[in-house]
């Protein structure tokens, strides 16, 4: 158990990147790129005490570079998107976010978090070893307005959980919402799509997306939609519904209100399960987040990219489940605050549980 690292590549301006493994006693482990703040492995037992990698990642850092998809990577200053790249702040108009999906701006902009080289900030070893990155992301950069201190705390538990503690803290009002794009496959990332994975949301309503998944303000109650997540039931159940909400997004990409978000506080609840029956791993998600993000890995298709051993990216081979705060908070009245003013500390918390049954 303890911490170990190594080498993972050269980043084009010839910065070296490392891979840190964090092991528990019982051999669970999360290996995480100072590159991104990303999650590369996460090697869990199944039924029969065999480990394997449970989320989809590339062999080096070359490939992060390149590649889409932000594959475990950790996104930020605002995850998901924001319409036309603008928003209101305090009566000033920021308008000149990076705009990279469609008409709209996506998962920070053209240097996300996601593709910046963090700095260790602290590492702890023992029972339960962590590694705390840190980002200091400058006023102006992408567009947002005020300095932001970023830190992201990656905790092994001793029972198998990956704890991950987001902090950030700004010099100007600004707007931030992080959170961490694992794709998770508990038969294993090589074993083919999830749709059998059976999936529980804590989640009354999910939003609506226009045509390029930008909310439309609009909260649907999930009852008697295949959004309906509050009974376990297999991803692929409802997955092929003559519903248009699915049909704009190619499956799943929606982000799922925690019943009772406006509330929640402050605890961390169990919002979510997964089960693959074939292996009996099961992941539990624990969050003070108010919402998910449950994305079906509609976009993983591009050959260019094989992910680790060269297997191919193929759709509906994952599941994210990117807990945040509502995509285009800042242009909707009634959605999350995504607002993070000088003297307060954005301070969220996800845990990712495996066990085995
Ligand atoms: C999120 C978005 C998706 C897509 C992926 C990355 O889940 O909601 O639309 O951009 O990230 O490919």
């Amino acid at each position: 158990m303890g911490i170990t690292k190594r080498p993972f590549g050269t980043l084009p301006d010839g910065q070296e990147a490392t891979l840190y493994t964090l092991r528990n006693a019982g051999g669970f482990s999360v290996s995480v790129s100072d590159f991104g703040g990303t999650i590369v492995h996460i090697l869990a037992p199944d039924r029969k005490g065999q480990f394997q990698n449970v989320v989809c990642g590339y062999d080096s850092v070359e490939e992060y570079v390149v590649a889409d998809g932000y594959l475990g990577a950790t996104v930020g200053r605002f995850c998901n998107r924001i319409a036309r790249g603008r928003f209101t702040l305090e009566g000033k108009v920021y308008d000149d976010l990076y705009i990279n999906d469609g008409p709209n701006h996506l998962h920070g902009g053209k240097v996300g978090f996601s593709h910046r080289l963090w700095s260790v900030a602290g590492t702890e070893e023992g029972e339960e070893p962590s590694l705390t990155l840190r980002l200091v992301s400058p006023d102006g950069e992408e567009g947002y307005p005020g300095r932001l201190d970023v830190s992201v705390t990656f905790t092994v538990r001793a029972d198998h959980a990956l704890a991950i503690h987001y902090e950030a803290r700004t010099d100007q009002t600004t707007v931030v919402n992080l959170t961490n794009h694992a794709y998770f496959n508990l038969g294993g990332y090589a074993s083919g799509d999830v749709l059998d994975q059976v999936l529980w949301l804590d989640a009354q309503s999910y939003l609506r997306g226009d045509e390029n998944l930008i909310p439309t303000g609009e909260m649907i109650p999930v009852d008697g939609t295949p959004f309906d997540f509050r009974t376990p039931k297999a991803i692929g159940r409802d997955f092929f519904a003559d519903d248009a909400d699915l049909k704009k997004a190619g499956g799943y990409d929606h982000c799922f209100n925690f019943t009772d978000w406006q509330s929640a506080g402050r605890e961390l609840r169990l919002r979510g399960t997964a089960f693959d029956p074939a292996t009996g791993r099961k992941l539990e998600l624990f969050t003070n987040s108010p919402c998910v993000q449950l994305y079906t890995a509609n976009f993983l298709k591009n050959p260019a990219f094989p992910l680790s051993g060269g297997y191919p990216q193929m759709t509906q081979h994952a599941f994210c489940l990117e807990t945040q705060k509502m995509p285009d908070s800042p242009n909707h009245e009634g959605f999350t605050d995504t607002t993070l003013c000088p003297g307060e500390v954005f301070d969220y918390t996800t845990v990712y549980r495996f066990s085995a049954e």
